[in-house]
């Protein structure tokens, strides 16, 4: 049994932020910010506008691309490290797209390699577990997690979401061709948002004994990035996963039409283009108006690209994310 993409869509706020808008609030400039990481603009939620609302937008579009009634989805995992309910939020988008067959929904954390992680889900639970319709939304609003007096990392992050529609299929017609993941809690500590205090539950001693009762009401700190830390690494691991990724597809990177890597910063992209030999031609890249939007970075480059006929009906890509955790993975995919 394979599985393959057959929809696509994407949603992204109305507020948008440009970079002189930036250096209204912190000491930066439009010069400094193109040159060090390609972004000019990034959209960030306001008013009554939600994460929900834009993941059910972009779902919506991925099932009307696809012809997909709502009902007819059996499952739906929502990439996301910014929920709307610490519980998780992803129940809420069915609910929303009026599926009234009560599918499976839960929430995916990963930060930017979220959406990547989610494509690995549907396709274990196509090939292994029966679902036949499976939507893969990627969304984040870091804006709500970003210290807006920080400038080394304020600049970087907008808010949007995309999905796709991941179906099953004969294995001939398969595009999820394979896959390549891997984490490292060891280099977590230069890109987080940890709960603030004490990581541990500090009401209780070591050996299990209550010192405070009842425990503090805890909440997230804002996003802490060590930029050069988390550049290097992308810069490593980003090549050696897409060659992982490519070697177990039996393909090279020639054969291959399209690198699209997760949104974070242009040079990041150049250099890892620059490394696998791929002609900036052959790069999906539309990082100049979003900023990183983590999670949706993939989803909404793609969604852009096959509505502008950039992507076509058989092309290869080779898709890669990277981010806190740390986690990073790559798939092959035809769309
Ligand atoms: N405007 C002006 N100057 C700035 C700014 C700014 N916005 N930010 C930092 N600077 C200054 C610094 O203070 C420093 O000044 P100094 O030399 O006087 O000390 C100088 O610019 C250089 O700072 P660096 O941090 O060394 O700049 P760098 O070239 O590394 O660029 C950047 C910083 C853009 C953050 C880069 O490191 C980067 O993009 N890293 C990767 C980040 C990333 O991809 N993160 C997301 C991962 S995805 C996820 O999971 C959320």
């Amino acid at each position: 049994r394979g599985c393959k993409l057959v929809g696509c869509g994407s949603a992204v706020p109305t507020l948008q932020i440009s970079n002189d808008d930036l250096a209204k609030i912190v000491d930066t400039s439009d010069e400094w910010i193109s040159v060090r990481t390609g972004i000019r603009n990034r959209r960030v939620l306001s008013g009554k506008e939600s994460l929900t609302g834009l993941a059910v937008e972009a779902a919506s579009r991925a099932l009307q691309m696809a012809e997909v009634n709502p009902e007819d989805v059996d499952l739906v995992l929502m990439c996301t490290s910014t929920p709307e309910d610490l519980f998780g939020g992803a129940t809420q988008i069915p609910k929303a797209l009026g599926c009234k067959n009560n599918p499976l929904a839960y929430d995916i954390t990963a930060a930017c390699s979220g959406f990547l992680l989610g494509l690995v889900s549907a396709a274990c639970h196509i090939r292994g577990g029966g679902f036949r319709n499976v939507l893969v939304i990627g969304g984040d609003a870091l804006s709500r997690f970003t210290d807006w007096t920080d400038r080394g990392s304020c600049i970087l992050f907008g808010d949007a979401a995309g999905a796709v529609l991941v179906q099953a299929c004969d294995s001939e017609d398969d595009g999820l061709i394979s896959f390549d993941v891997h984490s490292d809690g060891e280099g977590g500590r230069h890109l987080n948002a940890c709960i603030k205090g004490n990581q541990t539950n500090d009401a209780l001693g070591s050996n299990g004994s209550v010192l405070a009762f009842p425990p503090q009401h805890y909440s997230y700190s804002s996003i802490y990035m060590n930029g050069k830390e988390v550049f290097r690494f992308a810069v490593r691991v980003v090549p050696q996963t897409i060659e992982s990724a490519l070697e177990k597809a039996g393909l090279t990177m020639s054969s291959i039409d399209w690198l699209l890597l997760h949104q974070a910063n242009q040079r990041i992209i150049d250099a890892v283009a620059n490394r696998l030999d791929v002609p900036m031609e052959r790069v999906i890249s539309n990082l100049a108006n979003y900023g990183n939007t983590s999670a949706a970075s993939i989803p909404l480059a793609l969604d852009e690209a096959v509505r502008s006929g950039k992507v076509k009906p058989g092309h290869t890509i080779a898709a890669a994310g990277f981010g806190a955790g740390l986690t990073w993975g790559s798939a092959i995919l035809r769309w």
